[in-house]
């Protein structure tokens, strides 16, 4: 017992540098170009959910966006006028794309747990809604 209460910082600490959800958005939602993943486009979700660390506290995170773009052209998006967010309609630090975007959704299957976290995936060129803080994408909306 002594034990644990002397290491339960430490692995505290070990999962927000290790496993932190904040991880920043280029991190979460950012692949460009799209990465070729062994076993093919097939597993991509599989493979990328993983080394892009949203599995975590023993937990497949559910959804996840993968955008082929570069950042920057994300980040002019922020510029365009805000509108209300979809996910949290009381924020209106949301700003529509100009353009539609290739992307990658990643949709987990129904059941799935680590380390067997199965995704299904759908790829398409489409619009997307970002929030922004400081001129630069924080969170994917839609
Ligand atoms: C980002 O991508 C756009 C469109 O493909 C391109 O015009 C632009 O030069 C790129 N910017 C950077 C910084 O790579």
């Amino acid at each position: 017992m002594k034990l644990m209460w002397t290491l339960l910082p430490l692995l505290l600490l070990l999962d927000l540098t290790v496993f932190t959800p904040a991880l920043p958005f280029s991190k979460r939602h950012i692949d460009n170009p799209k990465s070729l993943v062994p076993g093919g486009n097939r597993r991509y979700c599989d493979v990328m959910m993983r080394r892009h660390w949203l599995i975590h506290k023993g937990k497949c995170k559910q959804i996840n966006t993968f955008i082929h773009e570069n950042l920057s052209t994300i980040e002019d998006f922020c510029r365009t006028p805000p509108v209300p967010c979809i996910n949290s309609p009381s924020m209106h630090n949301c700003h529509d794309s100009t353009h539609d975007v290739s992307v990658t959704d990643c949709f987990a299957s129904a059941g799935a747990r680590p380390p067997h976290c199965h995704y299904r995936k759908k790829d398409s060129t489409r619009p997307i809604r970002v929030s922004c803080e400081k001129g630069e994408p924080v969170h994917l909306d839609g």
